[in-house]
């Protein structure tokens, strides 16, 4: 965007020192080498700063100022979609569409948030999930059997895409068999599109589970659908439409992030022979390794609503503009991590907010530790050494998940 374009689309009140133009989905550095340009994003631009791209909007890429938005939920509301505004598109949509599934609890602000966020937090718990570890262990070697004697495969669809949507499938107490079903459901739900679009899908998700959520309500079983039917609200009983909403959450919440996770985790490792080496001679260092590259690598930018006039990192912000955690730049900020774009093991501050932070900090970030770290020793314990393919680049798309697409790796 030229300089003039850039002053005339800036309301008023935002001064040209916070502007930046910065467009999350299509920049093409971020398409290019995301973490890259996430480094170049912190040098050039300030801890705070509004774009014109997308109908304008306030990007924070500070770490301190991110810590700052994610905690005060007055201020920075996560109702991003509010009831309100999701009747108002509702008209455009089919008359017979139902019940509009949102997000439940990240969609929400105290204190119903915590209202919401209670019956999923035993399922969460780091002992249920490290339940989960042998059978994730054997879901993993299943994918690597199917490429292992090839010599190549691209990791995104072949493995880090399949992984958890298997491993989502059988928490949830949905057949395996229908992993193609949802896979495709994964692919749709992460493509670009307007806001209804979103609406639209998120039904389309709820709906591609609605007889297991039924069948669930008279015939419990062990899984997650069963827990959640059993579950009280605020004293009332579950209903369906809530059913779908929590359904829906963690959908998008569960897949889309882990496959990028590794995504990155296995690039860097490919790239680095010397670490990759490292990491087979030594295992027990592939937990503290995958928790770097969840710092080096953050990939999550999620959205608030800001509900009044506020300062934040030196920038004015108004009711009702919007605001994006960039939690990427957050975590590559050198105000709070030393050399940050240096991969170390023993960095004396490792305390990242890959998973987010206040309130609505990761629910599932125990199950996706024990899917990177099983993901990681699994591809050094059965692969030779692995590398990026030099004939065919990693892909990515922007948005609210800096998402790798495509990883073509090789191994003799
Ligand atoms: C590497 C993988 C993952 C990353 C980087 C990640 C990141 C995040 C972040 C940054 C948030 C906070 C969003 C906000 O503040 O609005 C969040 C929330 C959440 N995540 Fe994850 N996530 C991952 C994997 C998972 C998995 C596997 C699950 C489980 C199914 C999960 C379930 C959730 C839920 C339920 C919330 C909402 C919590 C709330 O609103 O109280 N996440 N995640």
């Amino acid at each position: 965007m030229s300089s003039t374009a850039l002053a005339d689309a800036r309301p008023d009140h935002i001064p040209e020192a916070v502007t930046y133009d910065f467009d999350m989905y299509l920049d093409a550095g971020l398409l290019h080498d995301p973490h890259a340009r996430v480094q170049e994003l912190v040098r050039e631009a300030p801890p705070v700063f509004w774009t014109p791209r997308n109908g304008g909007h306030w990007v924070v890429t500070g770490f301190k100022e991110n810590y700052e938005a994610s905690r005060d939920t007055e201020v920075y509301s996560s109702e991003i979609q509010p009831r309100a505004m999701i009747e108002m598109i509702r008209p455009m949509l089919p008359p017979d569409i139902g019940h509009l599934p949102l997000p439940t609890p990240i969609n929400l602000d105290p204190p119903s948030h915590a209202i919401y966020r209670a019956p999923l937090q035993a399922a969460f718990s780091p002992r249920a999930m490290l339940a989960r570890k042998d059978e994730i262990r054997e879901l993993a070697n299943a994918l690597i059997d199917r490429v292992i004697d090839q010599g190549h495969c691209d990791f995104i669809p072949d493995i880090a895409e399949p992984l958890p949507v298997q491993v989502f499938l059988k928490m949830m107490g949905l057949p395996l068999d229908r992993m193609a079903e949802f896979r495709e459901l994964v692919h749709e739900f992460m493509a670009p599109g307007e806001p209804w679009d979103a609406l639209l899908r998120m039904r389309k998700v709820a709906s591609a589970m609605g007889s297991e959520i039924e069948a669930r309500r008279t015939e419990p079983r062990d899984d997650l659908l069963s827990l959640l039917w059993r579950s009280e609200i605020d004293g009332k009983p579950m209903t369906t439409e809530l059913m779908e909403d929590f359904a829906v959450l963690l959908f998008i919440a569960g897949l889309d992030t882990v496959i990028n996770g590794m995504g990155y985790g296995i690039r860097h490792i490919a790239a680095n022979p010397e670490f990759q080496a490292e990491l087979r001679a030594d295992p027990k260092r592939i937990v503290e390794a995958a928790e770097e590259l969840l710092r080096r690598y953050t990939f999550t930018v999620p959205t608030r609503r800001i509900t009044r006039d506020v300062e934040l990192g030196g920038a004015q912000l108004k009711a009702e503009e919007r605001l994006m955690l960039f939690l990427p730049g957050a975590d590559l900020d050198p105000r709070e991590f030393e050399n940050p774009g240096a991969f170390d093991l023993n960095r004396e501050n490792n305390v990242h907010i890959a998973f987010g932070v206040g309130p609505h900090r990761c629910l599932g970030s125990h199950l996706a530790r024990i899917e990177l770290q099983v993901i990681y020793e699994q591809m050094l314990a059965r692969l030779p050494e692995f590398r990026l393919d030099p004939s065919k680049g990693a892909k990515f798309h922007g948005g609210n998940i800096i998402a790798i697409d495509s990883l073509p790796l090789r191994w003799d």
